[in-house]
């Protein structure tokens, strides 16, 4: 499957990290939180790191933002839908609902693994 656009819910540390390796492959990421400032921040962090967590600066435009309240409809276009929100399950749980309702069929989840 080609993954061509990728929504990532919650852009702290592990958001914003998955962000920046989509980013330099050249894929298309939109990183939600609850607030458009908290991810632009994520973005801006992103950009500045150093080390660099892009192999080129430019890339830096792969990555949108906005928050889960205004902006939660990409997730409808996304081929793969990442969580990465606070750790905290009533969250989690609240979010894969919101996930479930909207993704598109086929984007990529989380399948069941067969014990070893
Ligand atoms: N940091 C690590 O090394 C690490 C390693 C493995 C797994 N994890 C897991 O990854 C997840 C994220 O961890 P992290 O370290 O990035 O946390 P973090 O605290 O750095 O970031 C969490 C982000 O989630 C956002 N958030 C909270 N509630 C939200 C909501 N309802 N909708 C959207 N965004 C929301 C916060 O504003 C914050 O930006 C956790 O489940 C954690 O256990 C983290």
């Amino acid at each position: 499957m080609d993954i061509k656009k990728v929504v990532i819910i919650g852009s702290g540390t592990m958001g914003s990290g998955i962000a920046a390796h989509l980013c330099n492959a050249n894929i298309p990421v939109t990183l939600l939180d609850l607030k458009t400032e908290i991810s632009e921040k994520a973005r801006e962090k992103i950009h500045k790191s150093r080390p660099p967590l892009l192999i080129d600066k430019s890339k830096i435009n792969n990555i949108n933002v906005g928050n889960i309240n205004d902006n939660f409809d990409v997730v409808k276009d996304a081929d793969w839908i990442v969580e990465a929100v606070v750790e905290r399950i009533d969250i989690k749980h609240n979010i894969y609902e919101k996930i479930f309702k909207s993704r598109k069929t086929g984007a990529i989840k989380k399948k069941k693994t067969k014990p070893q």
